[in-house]
């Protein structure tokens, strides 16, 4: 999706709010500099996931923008993404710095929300009591959250008369994507952390929960860190797609994406949308290919 705003010219913000701010003085959404991560193996030996890792992905004002990351398995996209949510043991970093928003990351945040590939609803609640749980947590009185549960439950796409008070179990694999969707947006994070969540829908689904996506981003205008195995997903969602290798991980491009203004399925058979895709492809096979690249032969 594009950063550039249209339509009606913004109101006049308020003098000191945060959209106040000239674009150049406003701190990134999230930045990463030179971050590196060594684990401790099971057998004792340091894994470096990731190192010198660098980006800035900047706060657009009333806007958001969603990033993309893609790359081969193990080179360290769940690793960036968990040290920007300031969850152990990705965090803390082993160097470098993490921000968000203009301040280091020193643990999970309500300015951050995660949604994973794993269906993490809890299975002994409801829809709407799943979906209502983070203001629970606030403090949020009953009545007030269900209110604004059903809302959201409504605004993903499901019924909340026939939804909201069925339990995980009995729902199809797009419909809990959709409530942890709800469960995540609900609190209206700033900084979105997305982890392979369609990864495991079915193509249609996924085309379906990609357009839910940029509709629902939209309204709340949060930045969204996005991974993902596909590279169409990747160029459809992502006004800026990160590439990244491994040993050790690493971003190797960042490329900016053209606005896609239309659904997924129209998007797709639009030529830009193949040429991103083929150059993409290529990269991510040669990055392979250097990963598996044989020892030389004496
Ligand atoms: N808790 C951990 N302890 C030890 N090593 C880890 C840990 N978490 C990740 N690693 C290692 O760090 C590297 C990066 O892992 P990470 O999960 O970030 O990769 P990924 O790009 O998300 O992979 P995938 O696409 O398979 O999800 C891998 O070599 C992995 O084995
Ligand atoms: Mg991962």
């Amino acid at each position: 999706m594009s950063a550039e705003t249209g339509g009606e010219p913004a109101a006049a913000p308020e003098p000191g709010s945060a959209a106040a701010a000239p674009a150049a003085e406003r701190p990134a959404a999230v930045e990463f500099l030179s971050v590196g991560k060594t684990y401790a193996g099971a057998d004792g030996r340091a894994v470096v996931a990731i190192e010198g890792v660098t980006f800035t992905i900047p706060d657009v004002v009333d806007h958001g923008e969603i990033s993309s990351f893609l790359g081969p398995s193990g080179c360290g996209k769940s690793t960036v993404l968990r040290l920007v949510a300031g969850l152990a043991p990705q965090h803390p970093p082993t160097s470098g710095s993490v921000r968000v928003l203009g301040r280091p990351v020193v643990g999970p945040g309500a300015d951050r929300g995660m949604v994973f590939q794993d269906y993490t609803s809890f299975d002994n609640r409801t829809v709407l009591a799943n979906v209502a749980f983070g203001l629970e947590c606030r403090g949020v009185g009953r009545r007030a959250r269900e209110a604004e549960a059903l809302e959201w439950i409504a605004r993903v796409g499901l019924d909340p008369t026939r939804d909201a008070g069925k339990y995980p179990h009995e729902l199809s694999g797009g419909m809990r994507q959709r409530v942890a969707i709800a469960r995540t947006l609900i609190l209206r994070p700033r900084v979105i952390l997305m982890d392979e969540p369609f990864g495991a829908l079915d193509p249609a689904t996924r085309l379906d929960m990609q357009d839910l996506l940029v509709r629902l981003w939209r309204e709340v205008e949060a930045t969204i860190l996005f991974v993902t195995h596909s590279v169409e997903e990747a160029v459809y969602l992502g006004d800026r797609v990160f590439v990244m290798a491994t040993t050790p991980g690493r971003i190797v491009e960042e490329i900016h994406m053209p606005a896609a203004a239309a659904p997924a399925r129209e998007t797709q058979s639009q030529p830009w949308f193949h040429e991103k895709v083929h150059h993409l492809q290529d990269r991510l096979g040669r990055i392979e290919a250097e990963a598996v690249r044989p020892v030389k032969p004496f």
